[in-house]
């Protein structure tokens, strides 16, 4: 194969699937600027990576063209995992801004007008268990399981009560990253008009946001009398998978990640008609591996307000308000889930655990007899867990204002 440009490649990768999801590539033998800031030639908003954090230049010592990396930033670069200031970079490896930090994939063409191996002689040597592609040559290493719509399925990334969720490939996309999400309404459910509803409303509402916390819609079809929907795919783990792993979250963390939920509800709460989401827990809030932001999925059972109030939807383990269990939900009902997913944050305990029954009868959940829960958030999820919708925090907006003051109080 003969190229005639680029001379440098860089992949952002996420790591360590090293799924590729954003590319840049440089023609002319100038130095490449990498950093937070706006004018640099690869923009990385990530919290580690400094202003400005590193450069890589060309060196123009003899007929091989070579390149070196200088460090810059305040949290360092590391190049195949060493901490490097100022170092020559072979042609292919890794550049990772800051430990924890954004993986960049580098692959420097020896010249304009050289041959590069193509991608068939690559023996893959090198690529860690669960690499789905290639490190040096892209090539796709695990296999296709089944084709859906055009798209290749590569494995199951989720199985839950309207549908399985998968992980596959566009190979016709013009995205950066070829892989997306699909998912598929289970063969019981399709025969359940009201489950059809539910996600053919998903992709319908899904069509129609456009904001960072939330999935980017791509296209819904049917195959083979099933439905699917295809999304953009959220890299990280979700609460559910993060508590699991890591156990509960302290106070500062559970605050910043509600806040953001907040910002995301305060958008759909805000759309005329409101939308109400109607399943906020853990499971369906991912923590996106690339900049730590939290991503709202699943919205089979989003609702706008002042449509027929009939269905009733919503987890069991104590996320759902008691007025949507009767069909009655309201945006203060997400409210009340944000306040049981708190809960269930900070004592890594499911909300129904601290159920309890009160003086006058009633059944909910009770944190007054819970010692580890520090003050300020106690109050808070007392006031959202309140079984009177009334007598909530009336807003995401407004609860968004008290978890920031919270924080920094703190
Ligand atoms: N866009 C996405 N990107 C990454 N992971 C996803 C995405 N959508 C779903 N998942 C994963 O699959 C799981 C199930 O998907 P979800 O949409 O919540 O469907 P359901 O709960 O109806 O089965 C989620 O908990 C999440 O871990
Ligand atoms: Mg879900």
């Amino acid at each position: 194969m003969t190229v005639d440009s680029p001379l440098v490649i860089l992949t952002l990768i996420d790591f360590p699937s090293t799924i590729p999801l954003q590319v840049w590539q440089f023609r002319d033998n100038q130095p490449i600027r990498v950093g937070r800031a706006h004018d640099n030639d690869v923009v990385l908003d990530h919290a580690l990576v400094s202003r400005y954090h590193m450069e890589i230049q060309p060196q123009s010592t003899d007929a091989l063209p070579s390149w070196q990396v200088i460090n810059q930033g305040a949290n360092g670069t590391f190049l195949n995992g060493a901490l490097v200031t100022r170092i020559l970079l072979p042609e292919t490896g890794m550049l990772q801004l800051a430990k924890d930090g954004p993986v960049l994939q580098f692959q420097i063409l020896a010249s304009p007008q050289v041959s590069v191996p193509a991608a068939s002689h690559c023996q893959h040597e090198g690529n860690a268990p669960d690499n789905i592609f290639c490190i040096h040559c892209r090539e796709l290493l695990v296999p296709v399981q089944r084709v859906i719509g055009g798209y290749r399925v590569i494995k199951t990334i989720g199985q839950g009560g309207m549908g399985t969720t998968f992980l596959a490939l566009d190979p016709m996309g013009s995205r950066p990253s070829p892989l997306l999400v699909l998912k598929e309404m289970h063969d019981e459910m399709a025969d359940i008009a009201k489950a059809q509803e539910l996600f053919t409303r998903e992709a319908r509402v899904l069509q129609t946001l456009d904001h960072p916390g939330i999935p980017r819609y791509y296209a819904s079809f049917v195959e083979d009398g099933k439905r699917f929907l295809a999304m953009e795919l959220i890299h990280g783990l979700n609460l559910a998978e993060w508590v699991n792993v890591h156990g509960r979250v302290s106070v500062d963390l559970a605050i910043d990640w509600m806040y953001q939920v907040c910002q995301i509800l305060d958008y759909l709460h805000s759309r005329q008609p409101p939308l109400v989401h109607r399943d906020i827990k853990p499971a369906n809030l991912i923590l996106r591996r690339y900049d730590r932001q939290i991503v709202l999925l699943d919205f089979g059972a989003v609702k706008e307000i002042g449509t027929n109030q009939g269905t009733r939807i919503g987890s069991n383990a104590g996320y759902t308000a008691p007025e949507q269990h009767q069909g009655r939900p309201c945006p203060q009902s997400d409210l009340y889930a944000v306040g049981a997913t708190l809960l269930f944050l900070v004592t890594g305990k499911q909300p129904d655990t601290f159920y309890r029954r009160s003086e006058n009868g009633s059944h909910g959940i009770d944190i007054s007899e819970v010692s580890d829960i520090p003050g300020v958030l106690r109050s808070i999820i007392t006031q959202l867990t309140k079984l009177d919708p009334r007598e909530r925090i009336p807003t995401a907006a407004a609860l968004g204002e008290m978890l920031a003051q919270c924080r920094i109080r703190h």
